[in-house]
């Protein structure tokens, strides 16, 4: 018999078929009831798979009481409750390594347009007015200051690209790391005050929950630019949006929000802000190499094996 599994967001079609073939599969998304889904199939459910966004809430995981292991398509293990999971001998799964590098092309490319201001001239082109009008000069990128909130495995690589366009790169994170040269500042105010940019690569989590407040926008300034692809949590929000509309931040791009799929009205129509549909892995490549990771995760835990990548 197939063990049965709960997908809560869609996959590829591809891996979806790969996963059907596998196990009986309970598609929470496509649910017109999912509490009577739920109801109906919690008692047979082995296997969560769910996306870093999503993750599962504790109301889904004690409605599932043969559920056996969480396997996340992506790394942030915030919106799972890991403590809870663990007192229940509840496996979870991420996929490390793999989305590293796209997490950082999207933070460049949010600040490059940001700062540049793409997505403004490509509405100002597409609008018709370029034979009548002239867009305001933007900002300079190259050779300005960055500052890191977290220099894990993804803010590292955030930092190699911004090594190519020169500019000078300090990180805040509780302690100094010594495999690296990079200017460490504990004091995340003072970071902002110290950078052009300053771009969010820490985990979401009650650790870092609203870290970047409104000293620390202030700080940025201006002039300044808040870079987002970590998690909307790590930012207060309601601040930002005020920040912006007072003109305290000079703008921001965010590929997360503290309420997905809800973005404040404000931001919408702010030529400051360029604002993406939480994408930063969402490539062909990056989401296969996921896949193939949760599928390997779950195939050896249903084989009796220890699973590939286990955070729990
Ligand atoms: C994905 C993420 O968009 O890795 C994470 O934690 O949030 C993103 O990479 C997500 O997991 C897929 O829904």
């Amino acid at each position: 018999m197939k063990p049965d599994i709960l997908l809560i967001e869609p996959m590829m079609p591809e891996v979806e078929a790969q996963l059907d073939a596998a196990y009986r599969v309970h598609r929470l998304f496509q649910a017109s009831d999912p509490a009577a889904l739920i109801a109906a199939v919690g008692p047979s459910v082995r296997a969560i798979v769910t996306g870093g966004g999503h993750g599962a809430g504790n109301e889904i995981v004690d409605a599932l009481p043969a559920l056996e292991i969480i396997a996340i398509n992506g790394i942030g293990t915030d919106a799972v409750d890991l403590e809870r999971a663990r007192a229940r001998s509840v496996r979870v799964t991420t996929t490390p390594g793999v989305l590293t590098e796209d997490v950082a092309d999207l933070a460049l490319g949010l600040l490059l347009a940001t700062s540049r201001r793409i997505c403004v001239a490509d509405r100002f082109v597409r609008a018709g007015r370029w034979p009548a009008g002239r867009l305001p000069l933007s900002a300079q990128v190259s050779g300005k200051r960055l500052g890191l909130l977290g220099l894990g495995q993804i803010g590292r690589a955030v930092a190699r690209r911004a090594e190519g366009f020169g500019m000078s790169i300090a990180y805040c994170e509780p302690h100094p790391y010594n495999d690296i040269t990079y200017r460490f500042q504990p004091d995340l105010q003072q970071l902002a005050e110290e950078s052009d940019f300053l771009v969010v690569a820490a985990s979401g989590g009650p650790a870092t929950r609203g870290l970047v407040d409104r000293r620390v926008l202030d700080a940025i300034g201006p002039t300044g630019i808040l870079i987002n692809v970590a998690r909307g949590s790590v930012v207060d929000e309601p601040a930002l949006v005020a920040a912006l509309v007072d003109g305290r931040l000079g703008g921001a791009g965010l590929d997360v929000f503290a309420h997905e799929p809800e973005v404040p009205p404000a931001l919408l129509t702010m030529d400051n802000v360029v604002l993406s549909p939480h994408r930063a892995s969402a490539t062909v490549e990056t989401r296969r190499a996921m896949a193939d990771l949760v599928l390997a995760n779950l195939a050896a835990h249903f084989a009796g094996q220890e699973p590939l990548t286990p955070v729990v």
